[in-house]
């Protein structure tokens, strides 16, 4: 997606040797024209396969999930990574293991927002070592849902999130994919939308 693309040129910032700093657009402050075009951009890509709900996880999934749910006019449903008391009935739950920040998390959905009928497509922010969408893989598993496909905002190809997700047979759409910072120099290869 090239918008996309420019925008990390312009605003993004890389941080030691493997992680992009995108604070201007898509983890803090969020550029809501852009996440817009983003969500146009997966529903597109998705139009023809019966997608029944759009499943990401907090925090900053949730902005380009919630504008690919509208396009694809079904509901969002977030993971979230926290227990909360009016979590009380039948809970779906997965443990994810960050490896940019080297804890464990809990991440959970209430079953009844997930059935055996529904065909989901999972979004994310960022594709790197592929934990958190092997969670939300697992946990809509549990409910006998089936995974469509796994849209990403931006992948960093180098890191191994992608072989992961594909040898479960789910094919992965990332709008911008990095294969490498080099000497400050951030490289594009093809993106898949
Ligand atoms: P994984 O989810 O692909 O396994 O990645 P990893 O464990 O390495 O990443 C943990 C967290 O760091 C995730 O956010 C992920 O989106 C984020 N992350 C990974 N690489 C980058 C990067 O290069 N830049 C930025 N800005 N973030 C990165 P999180 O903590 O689960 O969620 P959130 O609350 O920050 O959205």
């Amino acid at each position: 997606m090239e918008l996309l693309e420019k925008r990390i040129l312009q605003d993004g910032n890389i941080l030691g040797k493997d992680i992009l700093k995108v604070d201007q657009f898509l983890t803090h402050q969020v550029d809501y024209k852009l996440m817009k075009a983003i969500g146009a951009v997966f529903a597109d890509h998705y139009a023809q396969a019966g997608i029944t709900k759009v499943v990401t996880i907090e925090a900053s999934g949730i902005a380009p999930a919630l504008y690919a749910a509208e396009a694809l006019n079904v509901p969002m449903i977030f993971a979230k990574k926290h227990k909360n008391i009016t979590m009380t009935e039948g809970i779906l739950t997965a443990e994810v293991y960050s490896f940019t920040k080297q804890v464990t998390s809990t991440v959970s959905i209430s079953s009844k927002f997930l059935s055996k009928e529904d065909k989901v497509l999972i979004i994310d922010d960022f594709l790197a070592n592929g934990q958190a969408a092997k969670g939300l893989i697992d946990i809509i598993g549990q409910a006998g849902a089936s995974v469509v496909g796994v849209g990403i905002v931006i992948e960093k190809s180098f890191q191994p999130g992608r072989s992961l997700i594909e040898e479960s047979g789910i094919p992965v759409t990332s709008l911008a994919r990095i294969a490498s910072f080099e000497n400050g120099q951030l490289n594009f290869m093809e993106a898949d939308a």
